[in-house]
C-alpha cells in the first residue's frame, strides 16, 4: 500500500482518495472497504450511499470547480 494519501477534488464531482487511508463513522467504527485503495467520497450531498459517491452529482447538476490555493495559518488553539 502506498505511503502517502492523495485527495483529488474532482470538478463538479467527488473527492477521490487514493493511497493509505481508513474511513470511520461517527462512532469511530471503520468501514470495510474490501481492499480498495481508491474511493470517491460524495461532496454534493445527493448520494444515496453516503459517504461514498454514487454518481448522483451528475444527475443533480452539482457545480463546484475549485483551484488549489494557500490557506491562512490555522487559528491558535486556546
Ligand atoms: S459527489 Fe458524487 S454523488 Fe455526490
Amino acid at each position: 500500500m502506498a505511503d502517502t494519501t492523495e485527495i483529488n477534488v474532482f470538478p463538479n464531482g467527488p473527492l477521490r482518495i487514493t493511497g493509505n487511508f481508513v474511513i470511520k463513522d461517527g462512532q469511530g467504527k471503520e468501514f470495510d472497504l474490501a481492499g480498495r485503495t481508491t474511493i470517491a467520497l460524495c461532496r454534493c450531498g445527493h448520494s444515496a450511499n453516503k459517504p461514498f459517491c454514487d454518481g448522483s452529482h451528475a444527475r443533480n447538476g452539482f457545480q463546484s470547480v475549485v483551484e488549489a490555493r494557500a490557506l491562512p495559518p490555522p487559528a491558535p488553539k486556546p
